[in-house]
């Protein structure tokens, strides 16, 4: 065996990761080392990692990255996958959360949930004795999060000083995990959005009191990404409120991001979505698909987060090994 980098092993072991915050900011700058180094380990080094490892994969929602990413993060380190969709299990209606959680216990070494309400996954989670993965809730998307601040990271360095600019629907789960994160990094998150899709009181207060960065909500997009390093948006209406489709683009639509926009962020701003997007909705054609755009290294990273992840909560090897 050659440790090739500093181990991952035992890093998170056995805990589980439902929000940003079950990490401390150590933890978390100590994930973005393992990743950025993963990147650069030859893929030999990488494939006996989580030999004889398996993760189930229970998504009551559709995913590309997420599930793909996931499936091909277990393959490339040595372990196997198991997917499941929803009306194969829904939790909470055809078995209580702690039941799903005791059995799958038994049969895999930790599970990954995509799903609709955020209790009942904290629920399996808490009954689970293997690591249960948040792969979005209403309440949270923390892998994305990992993949944004390693994208931010690899761009400029460092997270601490920049100003990151989220508009649209400030109120989402892509949003406060973001804004969780960026803020234990040191960050500041300038949130631009109507009143009604402005986070509440509370939550700026808890976003403030993360780490060194800083969060201020504007109601306006020009004042929110004046001078910004990046501008960040959402689809305008989360998977599963549809209904409020029109309502939401008729109050958010002066929050898209378009290239008059983008005049306003600073010169090198680049702009990143978690996709799936929707151009001429939330961001112009000519943003998303223009030279500022960083969204496919966002997506790609996707991978590479969640093998750090998966290496500390579940690798057994003090090293990347030959
Ligand atoms: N960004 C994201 O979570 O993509 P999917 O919904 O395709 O997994």
């Amino acid at each position: 065996m050659i440790a090739v980098a500093p181990a991952p092993a035992a890093l998170l072991r056995g805990r589980p990761f439902l929000r940003i915050t079950d990490v401390s900011p150590d933890e978390l700058a100590a994930l973005l080392r393992v990743a950025a180094e993963l990147k650069n380990v030859p893929a030999s080094a990488q494939r006996r990692m989580l030999q004889g490892k398996t993760l189930a994969l229970l998504f009551e929602k559709p995913s590309l990255r997420t599930r793909v990413s996931f499936e091909v993060a277990m393959t490339q380190l040595g372990g196997e996958t198991l997917f499941a969709a929803g009306g194969e299990f829904s939790i909470g209606s055809r078995e209580a959360p702690e039941d799903v959680a005791r059995v799958l216990s038994r049969y895999v070494s930790a599970v990954v949930v995509r799903t609709h309400e955020h209790e009942p996954l904290e629920r399996l989670a808490r009954a689970a004795s293997v690591p249960v993965i948040n792969g979005l809730s209403a309440a949270a998307h923390p892998c994305q999060a990992l993949a944004d601040v390693l994208t931010m990271q690899e761009r400029f360095g460092t997270l601490s000083g920049l100003t990151i600019a989220f508009v649209g629907d400030a109120k989402n789960n892509v949003a406060l995990s973001l804004a969780e994160a960026a803020v234990m990094m040191g960050a500041s998150v300038h949130f631009g959005s109507p009143v009604t899709h402005r986070p509440s009181e509370a939550t700026l207060a808890h976003l403030g009191a993360l780490g060194s960065g800083t969060v201020r909500a504007f109601g306006s997009a020009v004042r929110a990404v004046r001078g910004a390093d990046v501008i960040y948006t959402d689809v305008w209406t989360s998977m599963g409120e549809e209904r409020f489709r029109e309502r939401d683009a008729a109050m958010l639509r002066p929050f898209a991001v378009t290239d008059e926009l983008f005049t306003y962020a600073a010169r090198h701003a680049v702009f990143m979505h978690c996709l799936p997007a929707h151009r001429g909705e939330e961001v112009a054609a000519s943003v998303i698909d223009g030279p500022c755009s960083i969204v496919f290294d966002q997506a790609e990273n996707r991978l590479h987060a969640q093998k750090a992840l998966l290496c500390a909560l579940l690798a057994d090897t003090r090293g990347f090994v030959r």
